[in-house]
């Protein structure tokens, strides 16, 4: 079956409204229920917005983000790793979310406005062609996101195409442990859920490569990942991260 992107959208708008009104599943298929993008709540700090990323991001972030930094979250989601950015960067820098779900961007802007955050900014967009200008960002963020994407080379184009010289790509993403089958990738529910799109740790270094990133490493078994409990899916969560050269 062909992925559509409206399904993907359908999916991530009924998996907020399903988190905001506590239902158990979100945006996992049955197949992997609450081990795809679903991290549990138990890690996540009292107040903070709801994630669907599949790497607790904050440590990370705090090591890498510094006031001032503009920073681009690649699908936002309801802005839970984008909050903490616009929090690191501070108000001489700018946190900048895209997404293309109209609820996760109304969700999103009212988090910001419910923080104080006015260093937060939402762009409503398909991560394969952002409105935003070349050479903008110091860090482009994704959590869960990019292995959602139909054509990914398109969207690490657009990650270089953004970068300032320097700048890094901080991608937490599902990576698949072994080439995953037709039919895996062909089954709607498990690319909407971050399984069917996975690329893997090769296939990544590949095409940053290609793209002209430099210092790529893909790394496998966070601390802080979700776990997948489904070994025939050969999956794990990961975070790859890769430089925009200087000259
Ligand atoms: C698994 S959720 C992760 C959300 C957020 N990063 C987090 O950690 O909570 C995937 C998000 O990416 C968005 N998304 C998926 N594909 C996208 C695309 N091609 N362009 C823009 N947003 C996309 C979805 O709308 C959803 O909000």
């Amino acid at each position: 079956m062909e992925i559509q992107e409206e399904t993907i959208q359908k999916s991530y708008s009924n998996a907020l409204k399903q988190r905001k009104s506590s239902t158990p599943s979100s945006c996992c298929s049955p197949q992997t229920q609450s081990q795809s993008c679903c991290p549990s709540s138990t890690v996540l700090e009292a107040g903070e917005p709801v994630s669907f990323g599949c790497i607790y991001l904050k440590p990370i972030l705090r090591d890498y983000l510094e006031e001032g930094m503009t920073v681009i979250d690649l699908g936002s989601g309801a802005g839970h790793d984008l909050m903490t950015a616009a929090d690191l960067v501070g108000p001489t820098g700018k946190a900048v979310g895209v997404d293309f779900t109209d609820d996760m961007i109304q969700e999103a802007t009212e988090n910001a406005q419910k923080n104080n955050l006015t260093n937060v900014t939402l762009v409503k967009a398909n991560i394969k062609d952002i409105p935003l200008p070349d050479n903008s960002a110091d860090v482009v963020i994704s959590n869960c996101v990019i292995n959602l994407a139909l054509d990914k080379s398109q969207v690490f184009n657009e990650v270089f195409r953004l970068l300032k010289p320097g700048g890094i790509m901080i991608d937490a993403d599902v990576i698949a442990t072994q080439p995953l089958s037709r039919e895996i990738k062909e089954d709607s529910d498990l690319w909407c859920s971050c399984v069917g799109g996975a690329l893997t740790k090769t296939e990544h270094e590949e095409i940053l490569h290609e793209i002209g990133f430099t210092n790529i490493s893909v790394k496998l078994g966070n601390k802080d990942s979700v776990q997948f409990d489904v070994p025939e899916l050969a999956i794990e969560s990961g975070i790859i991260f890769a430089s925009k050269p200087i000259a």
